[in-house]
């Protein structure tokens, strides 16, 4: 996929959405982000959410969990600080500037590692996808909620030719499953555990990659 995204045009976009994105983006993503918290939590413990913007999935957390939300828009971040101190939303551990593509965690670090409409807003997607996976533990789960552009027919010509306007509101409408598929097929070490579609209009999915507990190379060699 030719990079049509550059890490300083996304974080400016995002700064120009925060103060206005609860709104626009709050209600259409409720139920994604409700059930990609659900699936973390089943993995509880100790959590990552990369992209964690104005943190409006974090009151979805338990008090059992413990977050941790990295995003690169300092003005979205802004607002998700606020959030904590005004819920006193005592599962967050951290809230920090961070990028998706080079995350500054040792590896292992979480249980699970939550992206939610993320992947199809950064650079280089599979970078990303390669971090999420080096933070969490063996036996641990990525969890995505993402665009799930059209494989073929008009919508795939519709979501090409909006793409020189969206990428500069921070965010790509092509994005072919074919991008995860692709990433995977270079993964022994991710399995594909779930890959349903979302609200709205089946355009995104839940797609959840669970970390093997021993790499491949390690088990062909046992
Ligand atoms: C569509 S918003 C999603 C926000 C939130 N996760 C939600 O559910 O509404 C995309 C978020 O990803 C962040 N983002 C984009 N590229 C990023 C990167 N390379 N690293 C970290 N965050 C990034 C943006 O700043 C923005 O807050």
């Amino acid at each position: 996929m030719a990079k049509v995204m550059d890490h300083a045009g996304v974080a400016g976009a995002y700064d120009r959405w925060a103060p206005v994105y609860d709104l626009v983006f709050g209600p259409v993503f409720r139920r994604g982000r409700a059930a990609a918290v659900t699936e973390a939590e089943a993995v509880g413990g100790r959590i990552l959410e990369v992209g964690v913007g104005t943190g409006i999935s974090l009151p979805l957390y338990s008090k059992e969990s413990r977050v941790v939300g990295v995003d690169i828009a300092n003005g979205m971040l802004d607002k998700a600080r606020e959030r904590v101190a005004r819920q006193r939303l005592s599962q967050v551990e951290r809230i920090a500037i961070g990028d998706a593509e080079a995350l500054d965690f040792p590896d292992c670090s979480f249980d699970a590692v939550v992206a939610q409409y993320v992947v199809s807003a950064v650079p280089n997607p599979a970078r990303a996808l390669d971090e999420f996976l080096r933070v969490t533990r063996p036996g641990g789960l990525v969890v995505i909620t993402t665009r799930m552009g059209a494989e073929k027919g008009v919508r795939k010509a519709i979501e090409h030719a909006l793409m020189p306007v969206t990428s500069r509101l921070g965010f790509r409408t092509e994005f072919p499953w074919s991008i995860y598929a692709d990433w995977a097929a270079d993964r022994p070490d991710a399995e594909l555990v779930t890959r349903r579609p979302l609200p709205p209009f089946g355009h995104f999915s839940l797609v959840c990659f669970r970390r093997a507990e021993i790499d491949n190379a390690a088990r062909a060699a046992a």
